[in-house]
């Protein structure tokens, strides 16, 4: 009785409405050029060392916004101007979708996790297509994809390709989401079978287009390594072009200050994110990326909060980053803050190789010198040589 009467005030000071407010303040502050650009003087200075392609693209930064934070599309200018390199909306279903419960976010501050329980919200790809129209920037576009929850399983793959159709001209690439764990029944396809059936439609309706966007496939991280060796196989026989490492865990690991709100929470459902997926994601994506020899292009997502996780992740084999949960705690300056730190590494990285390289040169020409001088006075001796030959001559002539 209590809890019920109480439960709008807690809205209003609980994790779900501070989210809410951040995306209003995003997107009424995009909502001008001149806010944008206060946007991008306050969160995204010029940072040309960053600069980087994959998948056949330019990206202003290898960090990208992961699906969740803007899930209908409206919120593309203010996160570009925010300094993501690449904005991913969604997930995206074919009808409208609301959320299954009225609070829905859970902070594990201590371990800077969160958990997210409810169904994916959505407003259906069609509103989504029309505030994709109404974006002005040109920043890298992905479409994550799923599909809807009433939707039963066995017609998943004609619900993915609903939203790909009409989504294909507006993305640059796409995500297709088989992690979906947030909500009370769970649609995570395990097997390389399941997983074909979705994605076949989808590659030959891209067969017929002119233009070629990537597909990648959004893994769950409660997969096993053998599940996770198959679905990565589908690289052999269907043309996919990589993999998102990964989604939130239904898990509770990783978790060392944060026992007293776990137990509040008893055996709530939902996903976590965060901090305590890092080791799990770093494993993955180093697995996937020995076992193909690096031949299977992956983008890291989860628990990445720093610039060491960055590297860390990019050491591992992923060739680019997504981050949620440390944008939803940090916000821009956390961002600013994980960028300009990478920007400063690679200056130094290549002050560094360019001292190298300048000493090795240098080292290269000392080491020609002596023989140069040997040449020259070898050469000395060659010009007595022609005087004695034309002393020689000389002689001969008298
Ligand atoms: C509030 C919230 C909503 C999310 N919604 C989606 C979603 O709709 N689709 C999806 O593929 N992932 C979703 N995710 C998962 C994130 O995209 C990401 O994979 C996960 O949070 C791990 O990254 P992180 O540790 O940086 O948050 C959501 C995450 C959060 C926290």
């Amino acid at each position: 009785m209590f809890d019920s009467l109480t439960q709008p005030f807690r809205f209003f000071t609980g994790p779900d409405f501070a989210l809410q407010r951040k995306r209003w303040a995003m997107r009424a502050a995009a909502a001008t050029p001149l806010g944008t650009l206060l946007l991008r003087k306050l969160y995204a200075p010029p940072m040309p060392e960053l600069e980087c392609e994959a998948f056949g693209m330019k990206f202003s930064s290898p960090i990208g916004i992961a699906a969740g934070f803007d899930t209908n599309g409206t919120m593309i200018d203010a996160l570009s101007a925010s300094g993501f390199g690449f904005v991913e909306v969604g997930s995206i279903t074919p009808r409208p979708q609301n959320g299954s419960a009225a609070r829905r976010l859970y902070r594990l501050a201590g371990d800077r996790a969160l958990i997210y329980n409810s169904i994916i919200e959505s407003a259906g790809v069609e509103r989504v297509i029309e505030n994709i129209k109404r974006t002005r920037c040109h920043t890298v576009l992905g479409c994550n994809i799923v599909k809807n929850h009433a939707t039963p399983e066995c017609d998943a793959p004609a619900d993915y390709l609903r939203s790909f159709r009409p989504l294909y001209q507006y993305a640059d690439y796409f995500t297709v989401n088989v992690c979906d764990s947030s909500g009370p029944e769970p649609f995570v396809p395990r097997t390389k079978e399941q997983v074909e059936a979705i994605l076949e439609p989808l590659f030959e309706f891209r067969r017929g287009q002119n233009q070629y966007r990537p597909v990648l496939l959004k893994i769950s991280p409660d997969l096993s390594d053998e599940q996770i060796d198959r679905l990565t196989d589908i690289m052999l026989t269907m043309p996919l072009d990589g993999l998102v490492v990964s989604g939130g865990t239904t898990g509770r690991y990783g978790l060392e200050n944060s026992s007293r709100e776990i137990h509040a929470l008893g055996r709530m459902p939902g996903i976590m994110c965060g901090a305590p997926l890092k080791a799990r994601v770093l494993h993955i994506v180093s697995h996937i990326s020995h076992r193909t020899k690096g031949a299977c292009p992956v983008i890291a997502c989860g628990g990445i909060s720093d610039a060491d996780d960055v590297e860390a992740m990019a050491g591992a084999g992923a060739i680019l980053i997504q981050i949620c949960t440390e944008y939803i705690y940090g916000g821009g300056s956390s961002l600013k803050k994980m960028q300009a730190e990478l920007a400063e590494r690679v200056r130094w990285d290549r002050a560094e190789a360019e001292g190298e390289e300048r000493r090795r040169q240098q080292e290269q020409r000392k080491q020609a010198q002596p023989a140069a001088e040997g040449a020259t006075s070898a050469a000395g001796t060659g010009s007595a040589g022609n005087d004695t030959d034309q002393e020689e001559t000389k002689q001969q002539e008298s």
